[in-house]
């Protein structure tokens, strides 16, 4: 294994979105970076516009295998791992009546088996070379009730829990450990609706009800630029923007009022039900 002097990470679900964005501001800092995801021309495009020293990978996260794989191929190559970014994310919404076990199950394999793998395939390696960071993306849905998202929100109050908890576990053995949790970002996931095959009826518009609640999407370069600024502060949970720190915050204080709140912008969406 040769050490290499420029720091690398692996970044799933790279080929849109944060994913992208994390991508294209860590090449820009010197970063070594390996955009990996499903959707493998999104991926390859990405390391073109990263240009340098990145590359791309083909990868389904619910396949532990492969993706223990592709990060042991890309640390043979780069000698070392600073960042693993469990990125990759689906939405799946709606009344929970309406939705069968099937789009459970779907949620809960990419969003927290997806990132459950990233974690054990890049802790050992971390741990071995005495450094390195784990980030895993959850959502201010991680933090708080999001009624109407409820399997959304089921898979990232689990990724907020593994991450918070591994960080203490992690720290005395030189591994950081963050997770971020942001409000709505704009990226093509606030469009993309439910997976076809689910046939789940009806849905909230993720873009309206979420604007509703949390204000307007925040741009994806600006919350990529933040959490590099958090994860050199070594944040724990990154909340981003300001003002979604704010109603976290103001929320703890006040769950009664979340739930009011929460009332209210359900009876607003369901309204929209035709
Ligand atoms: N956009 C938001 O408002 C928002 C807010 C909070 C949290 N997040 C989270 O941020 C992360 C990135 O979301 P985004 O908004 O950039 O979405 P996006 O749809 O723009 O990008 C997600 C990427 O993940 C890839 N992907 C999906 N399933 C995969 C799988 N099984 N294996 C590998 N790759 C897969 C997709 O191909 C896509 O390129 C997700 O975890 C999401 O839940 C997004």
């Amino acid at each position: 294994m040769v050490m290499a002097a420029m720091p690398t990470a692996f970044v799933t679900g790279g080929g849109s979105g944060i994913g992208r964005a994390l991508a294209k501001a860590l090449a820009a800092r010197g970063t070594t970076v390996c955009i990996a995801d499903l959707n493998v021309a999104a991926a390859e495009a990405v390391a073109r516009e990263c240009g340098g020293s990145a590359s791309s990978l083909a990868l389904d996260v619910r396949d532990a295998d492969a993706v223990k794989t592709g990060i042991e191929a890309f640390v043979a190559e780069n000698g070392r791992l600073d960042y693993m970014f469990n990125n990759a994310g689906i939405g799946i919404a709606g009344e929970v009546d309406d939705i069968a076990l099937p789009g459970w199950q779907r949620i809960v394999d990419v969003n927290l088996y997806g990132v459950l793998h990233g974690v054990l395939a890049a802790y050992p390696i971390m741990l071995k070379q005495g450094f390195g960071h784990i980030v895993n993306t959850a959502s201010l849905a991680g933090l708080g009730p999001a009624p109407l998202f409820t399997p959304y929100a089921l898979t990232k109050h689990a990724v907020v829990g593994l991450s918070t908890s591994l960080r203490i576990e992690a720290a005395s053995r030189g591994v950081r450990v963050s997770v971020v949790c942001p409000a709505a970002v704009e990226t093509p996931l606030l469009d993309s609706g439910n997976p076809g095959d689910l046939g789940i009826g009806w849905a909230p518009d993720a873009r309206r009800f979420l604007t509703a609640l949390a204000g307007p999407p925040y741009p994806v370069e600006t919350c990529a630029d933040d959490i590099l600024a958090a994860l050199s502060r070594n944040t724990s949970v990154i909340v981003l923007p300001g003002r979604a720190r704010l109603a976290w915050r103001l929320g703890r204080l006040f769950p009664a009022l979340v739930e009011k709140i929460g009332l209210s912008a359900v009876a607003k969406e369901r309204s929209t039900r035709v």
